[in-house]
């Protein structure tokens, strides 16, 4: 990784990587993934680091996958709470950043609100990493890009369909991953939750350039015809619990069951970034069925977070 073009750079949103930079994150996870299988866990490629990990919001997957992909590394990681570091008592995050910038090499920070991660970027003289914000969730969409292509063998001209909250983390960077990589990325939602504009203005312009395709379609049986790939995520993101039953009953029509993915492709697959609410976005039936890959999909967390990781760093 030494004299990665990534090297000191931010990564806030899936838009602050050129489809030439995604790629060789996705190269680069691959080949990770690869040394891993054939036995080499502890590459030592950041050793003497140290990452500082800060959750406003609970996490399982994020955190351990990020703490033991420093850990392979060689780097050290050093995981909060916000109520554990001043910040929790209100210290200013422009003040944060700047202390943390004094004692780590990288900063990586799950927040309810994006704007609390270009503040933290703005004043840190080292990597800002978001672990997920109110408005992108970019290490998501990574190992989901890495899971179409170890699934389908590419992600472009791959029809692409996530149902469900258009509007949330989860699917801003799965719309822009794919318009990025020249796919087809069709977002089933309620007119209601589509992505927000300046999310689907940026995957609108990367579509335009990598001859990608990207769709709204409100009836979900109409979306998921011909689908390669059925994604879902939680109707409620955390944060949002006021919203739950009003949202529950608007997402009702968009449920992941069997009957929807026989509409799809007969080789389509079934991906969530998880935790998953069974009998909610998706039934019992499809998440332990045959079309489903969320446990590999889970595990590449690890593999692109080691890429981004070493890229950033290294
Ligand atoms: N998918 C994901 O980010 O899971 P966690 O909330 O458990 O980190
Ligand atoms: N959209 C979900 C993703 C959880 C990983 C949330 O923000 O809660």
């Amino acid at each position: 990784m030494s004299g990665s073009p990534l090297r000191g750079r931010d990564l806030l949103s899936i838009d602050d990587l050129s489809t030439e930079e995604l790629r060789l994150v996705l190269d680069t996870a691959a080949s990770l993934k690869r040394r891993f299988y054939a036995g080499e866990r502890n590459l030592n490629v950041l050793s003497g680091k140290v990452v500082a990990l800060i959750f406003e919001k609970p996490s399982t997957r994020t955190r351990v996958s990020m703490e033991v992909a420093a850990l392979q590394l060689g780097a050290i990681p050093l995981t909060f709470n916000r109520s554990e570091l001043q910040l929790g008592r209100g210290e200013p995050i422009k003040d944060t950043a700047r202390v943390l910038s004094r004692y780590v090499d990288a900063i990586a920070a799950r927040v309810y609100s994006h704007k609390s991660l270009e503040e933290m970027a703005a004043y840190a003289d080292v990597p800002v990493i978001n672990m997920l914000s109110d408005l992108e969730h970019p290490l998501q969409a990574l190992a989901d890009a890495l899971t179409i292509m170890e699934k389908k063998g590419r992600v472009k001209d791959v029809k692409v369909v996530y149902l469900g909250d258009g509007r949330n983390n989860v699917a801003h960077s799965l719309l822009l991953v794919i318009a990025k990589l020249g796919g087809h990325i069709v977002i089933s939602s309620p007119s209601k939750l589509k992505p927000k504009p300046e999310i689907w203005k940026l995957a609108e312009r990367a579509a335009a350039e990598t001859g990608g395709v990207i769709e709204h379609v409100e009836d979900p049986r109409e979306a998921v015809k011909g689908a390669e790939v059925v994604y879902t995520d939680v109707w409620v993101s955390m944060g949002e619990e006021a919203e739950a039953e009003r949202r529950k009953e608007l997402l009702r029509p968009y449920q992941v069951n069997a009957e929807l993915m026989k509409l799809a492709s007969p080789r389509a697959i079934f991906m969530h970034c998880l935790p998953a609410h069974r009998g909610e976005e998706v039934t019992e039936e499809v998440i332990e069925g045959h079309w489903s890959v969320v446990w590999d999909q889970a595990e590449n967390r690890l593999h692109v977070q080691k890429a981004v990781l070493a890229l950033l760093l290294g």
